[in-house]
């Protein structure tokens, strides 16, 4: 028997099922186990979690005489319960980028933390969890609608270290804001999310010397890499009802529309949408990010690449929008103004995707830093334009990241 009841009714012993309310409140991402350190429940107590979920017929029953607040038959019923309980507090007014970064950089943290348990219940052997993901895609949903941007291009400032598991909310995040653009509805747009967050799930079997080797892999460690998309569906196949376009995008994001992708080199017209976004997002993410293998490149800098290799690898009408999802100079890219002024891109404006807003910091006249200012490019009086990307490389301003996250990193 499933049952929801009070912190406060918690004792050693119980089988601790699920957490209720919002996941970013739960001191640990792993349940499903007998409470035995009495420490365990202290911190429950001091969490802001009110109620949990424990399963009696795998611990202890909530003593005679209490009654639990409610009681479910199935885990399914558990799982809608915790879904209600998220969606009715969910935060959706848009706010500056400046605001949800400080948001986004929790639930960057938090969602890493989530990323790095699931490869290692994959790993030991664990059925696939997507209730708990589902929560999660929820939580990193609500971000993009405050902000389609901030945790975006947070999540672009992962370390090398961190690449796999960062990866997969970066392209959860994309896959989310993608879908907005494309119009897809809200159930899509959440499996989209889903799909985004699972799809290298099969990176978790492979070698770590392999999967993070600092330089290039010979054909006998890539062969081996590419056996990640099936290893993944195998392991999603463990997950109670897991839907059929997350196992489609982790199986099929490494297609390519000229049919020299794998693993079944299927052509355009044999992938599907979902695949298709997932393979942009994918590389997109993967070249903007620090990687055991390479260092990352300028977002603007990334998109005109994979604009020269679109024609073959990704479908040109989802490449086009997922532009326009991010902007043609997307957060975080160093730009060159008419004035001579070179600036960090804070901000889309929704008017023009080469408008947005940008924080000037540094005169090429006098080759000098000047104090940041922020100029709003679609202001109506406005005289400012991009007349550049600049290269970071060159540059090396070592606090470019700072000026537009006001973070040193995460
Ligand atoms: P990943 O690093 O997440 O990259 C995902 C995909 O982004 C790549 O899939 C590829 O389609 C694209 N991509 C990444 N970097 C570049 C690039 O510099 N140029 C171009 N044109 N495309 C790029 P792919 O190639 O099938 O690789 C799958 C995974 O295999 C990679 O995921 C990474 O984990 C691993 N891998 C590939 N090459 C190397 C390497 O030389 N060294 C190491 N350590 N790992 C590698
Ligand atoms: C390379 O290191 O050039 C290969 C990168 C990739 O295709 O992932
Ligand atoms: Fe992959």
């Amino acid at each position: 028997m499933l049952k929801k009841i009070s912190v406060d009714q918690l004792v050693v012993g119980m089988h601790l099922k699920e957490f209720c309310g919002s996941w970013m409140e739960h001191p640990f991402w792993r349940t499903g186990f007998v409470l035995t350190d009495p420490k365990d429940i202290t911190s429950i107590l001091a969490s802001s979690i009110k109620e949990v979920w424990i399963d009696a017929s795998k611990g202890l029953d909530v003593a005679v005489g209490q009654v639990a607040v409610s009681e479910a038959e199935s885990d399914a019923q558990v799982e809608a319960d915790l879904l209600a309980a998220v969606s009715e507090r969910r935060e959706t007014a848009p706010v500056s980028t400046d605001v949800e970064i400080q948001r986004a950089a929790q639930i960057c943290l938090q969602s890493k933390q989530a990323v790095i348990s699931m490869f290692q219940e994959a790993r030991m052997g664990k059925a696939v969890d997507t209730g708990g993901a589902q929560r999660l895609v929820e939580e990193i949903s609500d971000s993009v609608a405050r902000n389609p941007g901030a945790l975006i291009s947070l999540a672009r400032l992962k370390t090398a270290d961190d690449y796999t598991y960062m990866h997969s909310v970066a392209v959860c995040a994309m896959m989310v804001a993608l879908s907005n653009q494309l119009g897809l509805d809200e159930e899509q747009t959440r499996l989209a999310g889903l799909s985004g967050l699972m799809h290298d799930l099969g990176k978790a079997m492979m070698p770590m010397e392999v999967l993070n080797k600092p330089g290039k892999l010979t054909d006998a460690e890539f062969a081996i890499i590419k056996s990640h998309p099936e290893e993944g569906h195998r392991l999603l196949l463990t997950g109670r009802d897991v839907a059929p376009m997350v196992l489609d995008v982790c199986l099929h994001h490494h297609e390519k529309t000229d049919g020299s992708g794998y693993p079944k080199g299927l052509k355009s017209d044999e992938i599907s949408l979902f695949a298709k976004m997932g393979a942009v997002c994918d590389v997109y993410d993967a070249i903007t990010s620090n990687r055991p293998y390479k260092a990352g490149w300028d977002p603007a800098e990334s998109l005109r690449k994979m604009a020269e290799w679109s024609n073959g690898h990704f479908d040109v009408k989802v490449f086009q929008a997922f532009v326009k999802s991010l902007g043609i100079y997307p957060i975080g890219s160093l730009v060159r103004l008419t004035s001579g002024r070179l600036g960090v891109v804070m901000e889309q404006t929704g008017k023009s995707l080469t408008t947005p807003k940008v924080k000037v910091f540094f005169s090429t006249k006098s080759n000098m830093r000047i104090l940041p200012e922020m100029v709003d490019l679609s202001a109506s009086g406005s005289h400012e334009k991009i007349v550049a990307r600049e290269d970071p490389a060159k540059w090396r301003f070592s606090d470019l990241n700072e000026l537009w996250s006001g973070q040193a990193g995460i």
